[in-house]
Parts: C-alpha cells; sequence; structure tokens
C-alpha cells in the first residue's frame, strides 16, 4: 500500500492502496453495466444531478482544500481556487445535457439529421500537479455528455479524487458512473489504454508518456485527448508597462512551484530594455513568499516529490547561469528557490525541456520576427503572454506564436469556459469552453425518407 506523502513536511499522511489489474476490469466492467441508464436519464434530469453534484462539491471546497494542501503542497489560495473550479466547471456542464444538438440538415427527398451520441466508457487519467482541476474538466463534460467514467489519479496526489467519487455518490450520481481508482499508470492507466470496453482516453501527462497512449490506443482506433507537455514563453516588447510585466513575471512561472504545464518558463525580452527589465525582474523574484502552504500570505509551495526535486536540480548543476534566486525554506519538505537564469542561448537544454519546477530562462531578442521564431522554437505550444501597448502587434504575434492558450498583457490562459489545449507535441484535442462535451460523443448521421 503506497504512502501518501505530504511534499511540505516529508509526513505520511496516509496510505492508499493501489488499484488491481483484476479490480480494474471489474470497475470497468461496472462502468459498462451502468452506461445504457445513465445516457437514458432525462437530459433535464442528468442537468439536475450535475447541479447537484456542484454544489456538494461547493459544500466542501474547504475539506478539498486543506486535503490538497496537504497531499500536493499547493497554497492554501490556490487549492480553494481549485476546489472551486470543479464545482463551477460540473455547473457550466450541468448546461450541456439539454444543449447537445444536432444538427437538421437540408436534402432532396428527405429530412437528415444529425445525434451527438455518447461515446461509452471514458478513461480519464489525471497527473499530479492539478489533481482535482484536471478530473474535473475531465469527468464533468463526459458525464453530461452521457458518458460514464473510470478515473485513475496520480499515484502520489489519490486523495482529492478519492473524496470527489464520495462527494458524487452522495450527491445522488448512481453507482458505477463516476469511479475513482487510484493506482499505478503502468497498472489501471495502461488498462484504460487496452481494454476494449474503454472507448476513449483522457490523458494529462508528460508527452512521453501520452505518446505510449496514442500509439496503444490507435490499436483499437481508441478515440484520445491528450494533454502534455509545456514551455511556454512570456515575451516582454520595449514598449509594454514593463513595470507590470516585471512584476508579473513570476507569478506566471513560479505558481505551483512551477508545476504546470502552462507556465511561462521561458521569458523572451527585448534587447534594448533587457537590463531594465532584469533589474525589475530581480526585486519581483525576490519577493515571492515560499513558505508553509497553509499560509494565507503563501504564494508558492513545495516540490512534489524527492525523486522531483532531483529532476528539476538537475537542471541547475551549477551556479554559473544563475542570474538570481529567491529565498525558500530549509528543513524537511521537498523546496526548490524561485530561480532564474539568464541569458541562456535557444540550444540550451534548460531553454528547450520542460523543468516542471520554479525555474526560468531569460533569452533577449531583437525585434518582432526574430520573438516569434524564438517563441516557437520548441517541441511545445500550450500557452504563453504577449506584453506590448501595440494593439496590432498583439495580434500579429497571437497569431504567429504556434501555441493553444495566449493571453496579452496577462498570464491567464485557463477560463473553464474557453477552449484549452495544445498544439505540436503539448496535446491533441482541447477542454473546456462550450465544446468540450462533443469529444464524448460520436456524431450520427440519420437520413428519413419522405417519399410516398
Ligand atoms: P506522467 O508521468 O506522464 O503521469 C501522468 C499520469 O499518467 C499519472 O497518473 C501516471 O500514473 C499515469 N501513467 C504513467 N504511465 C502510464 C502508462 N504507461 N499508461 C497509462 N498511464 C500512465 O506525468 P506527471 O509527471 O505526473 O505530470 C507532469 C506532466 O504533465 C508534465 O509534462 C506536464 O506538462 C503535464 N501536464 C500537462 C497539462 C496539460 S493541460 N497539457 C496539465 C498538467 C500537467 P502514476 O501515478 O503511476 O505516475
Amino acid at each position: 500500500m503506497p504512502d501518501v506523502i505530504n511534499p511540505a513536511t516529508e509526513d505520511v499522511i496516509a496510505t492508499v492502496p493501489s488499484t488491481s489489474l483484476e479490480e480494474t476490469d471489474d470497475a470497468i466492467a461496472r462502468a459498462h453495466a451502468a452506461w445504457p441508464a445513465w445516457r437514458s436519464v432525462a437530459p433535464g434530469d442528468r442537468a439536475n444531478l450535475l447541479r447537484r453534484f456542484s454544489d456538494v462539491v461547493r459544500d466542501h471546497v474547504e475539506e478539498l482544500a486543506q486535503l490538497e494542501v496537504a497531499n500536493a503542497g499547493h497554497t492554501i489560495g490556490n487549492a480553494r481556487w481549485e476546489a472551486n473550479n470543479v464545482a463551477n466547471v460540473l455547473a457550466y456542464y450541468a448546461g450541456a445535457p439539454e444543449r447537445l444538438f444536432g444538427k437538421q440538415i437540408p436534402v432532396p427527398g428527405g429530412v437528415d439529421m444529425t445525434f451527438q451520441e455518447p461515446i461509452g466508457v471514458v478513461g480519464i487519467i489525471v497527473p499530479w500537479n492539478f489533481p482535482m482541476p484536471i478530473a474535473g474538466w475531465g469527468f464533468a463534460p463526459a458525464l453530461a455528455a452521457g458518458c460514464t467514467v473510470v478515473l485513475k489519479p496520480a499515484e502520489v496526489t489519490p486523495l482529492t479524487a478519492i473524496r470527489l467519487r464520495e462527494l458524487a455518490l452522495e450527491a445522488g450520481i448512481p453507482e458505477g458512473v463516476f469511479t475513482v481508482l487510484p493506482g499505478k499508470g503502468s497498472v489501471v492507466g495502461q488498462r484504460f489504454v487496452d481494454h476494449p470496453l474503454v472507448r476513449k482516453v483522457v490523458f494529462t501527462g508528460s508527452t512521453e508518456v501520452g505518446q505510449g497512449i496514442m500509439a496503444g490506443a490507435a490499436k483499437q482506433v481508441k478515440r484520445v485527448t491528450l494533454e502534455l507537455g509545456g514551455k511556454s514563453a512570456n515575451i516582454v516588447f520595449a514598449d509594454s508597462d514593463l513595470e507590470k510585466a516585471a512584476a508579473t513575471a513570476p507569478y506566471g512561472v513560479f505558481d505551483n512551484a512551477g508545476q504546470d504545464c502552462c507556465a511561462r518558463s521561458r521569458i523572451l525580452v527585448e534587447r534594448s530594455v533587457f537590463d531594465r527589465f532584469m533589474g525589475m525582474f530581480e526585486t519581483a523574484v525576490k519577493g515571492v513568499r515560499v513558505e508553509d502552504p497553509r499560509l494565507e500570505t503563501s504564494e508558492m509551495g513545495p516540490l512534489i516529490t524527492r525523486s522531483h526535486h532531483e529532476t528539476v536540480a538537475s537542471f541547475v548543476p551549477d551556479e554559473s547561469q544563475v542570474a538570481f534566486r529567491g529565498e525558500c525554506p530549509t528543513g524537511p519538505g521537498f523546496w526548490y528557490p524561485p530561480t532564474v537564469l539568464a541569458p541562456v542561448a535557444p540550444t540550451d537544454r534548460t531553454f528547450q525541456e520542460e523543468i516542471f519546477g520554479p525555474v526560468v530562462v531569460v533569452t533577449p531578442f531583437d525585434d518582432e520576427a526574430d520573438a516569434i521564431r524564438l517563441a516557437n522554437d520548441s517541441d511545445y505550444g500550450l500557452s504563453g503572454s504577449i506584453w506590448t501597448r501595440d494593439i496590432g502587434r498583439a495580434l500579429r504575434v497571437a497569431r504567429g506564436v504556434e501555441t493553444g492558450a495566449l493571453s496579452v498583457n496577462s498570464h491567464s490562459s485557463v477560463r473553464y469556459w474557453t477552449p484549452f489545449g495544445g498544439f505540436k507535441k503539448s496535446g491533441l484535442g482541447r477542454e473546456l469552453g462550450p465544446d468540450a462535451p462533443d469529444a464524448f460523443t460520436e456524431t450520427k448521421n440519420v437520413f428519413i425518407s419522405t417519399e410516398d
């Protein structure tokens, strides 16, 4: 039974049994058996059940948030946002069952209409970095579309998902419709890929594992949505509000200790303002409060595990490239200070590879074309930011950067009612936004002859 460890204290806070292969198969069979009844629930009734699930989650926001602080080391402010996000996403997709529209298409000799048919059992595989929101982005639209769900949380962060499943039952979601299976990716997750009754896999995690899932799913032409890694650029032009760009840049990359697929982990700064930006950026980085995540003032907590700490540290083997660093606690916990590497060449490993920790590289650029070229010099394309006061430039650069979710003069790229997902090796398909339930359906076309 694997121990669940608090990354801020290294204390064991729970032990959670791993689901076996046989238990996974049983759960998939139960999800399949529950599907015909769930898809037949009248749209308004399914909507009401999801609304009730949302309300129950909302009533437990504080409990869920405290659980995530203890399990994942998230700051209490972030963890409350994450629990509320699950409630919001459920409430938003509670509006979907009554809006799963088909089309009526003009044809000669009859009537043609389409139906959005639920796809069946959906397997959702969740990483450890945002256990609650990433789970909700999958299960809420899937349930709304009339699918049943088996969900595997990351082995190191199972607690909130287990609790969400209990809350679903409390809200009246029928047994077998939403099941949480804590355990290993190589066992439970892989079984979602291999089991023929799982009709779609939604995977969020590393690009490497995602590629294996896509290859495995290909054998059954199984549907996949993949949300993978990122190495997003924060592009700062000389004509921007440089003070604001510098003051906010740490929060664009060090939020959740940099363990964020959207982290703006490459800062590209126009050469003419590079030194001025770095001066203000240093002040901002040193002001980031890295402390006990239970404190209301905490802005950054620890890394998730000791082994992940080692991986992050391996990207900074010596102090040679460190421009400056913030502070972090010493003693127990997997703490790593906010770290700025500059100036970093685009060929450097730290510019190209996802570090997934509080390490950012800063690189100068010469002009707009150079900024776009550098931003696109990556296998990834998930998010990014553009800082400029020139609206034309903002739009030109936004259209030029090959990435899925951009923000101008801001670092926010996730709103549950707008689409989210990546270009290139950052993924396949989109989550969130008004169209997410469609990703859990197949389009069926029916022609009815009206001829005698
Ligand atoms: P992974 O190691 O890829 O793990 C993600 C999940 O996949 C875990 O639940 C893991 O289970 C499971 N898994 C591992 N091997 C598997 C296999 N062979 N078959 C099926 N499932 C398997 O990623 P991670 O290190 O936890 O998460 C960090 C990565 O996620 C980063 O690259 C980050 O960018 C990415 N991420 C992307 C997004 C979006 S939205 N694009 C959001 C968050 C994170 P275990 O519990 O056994 O590890």
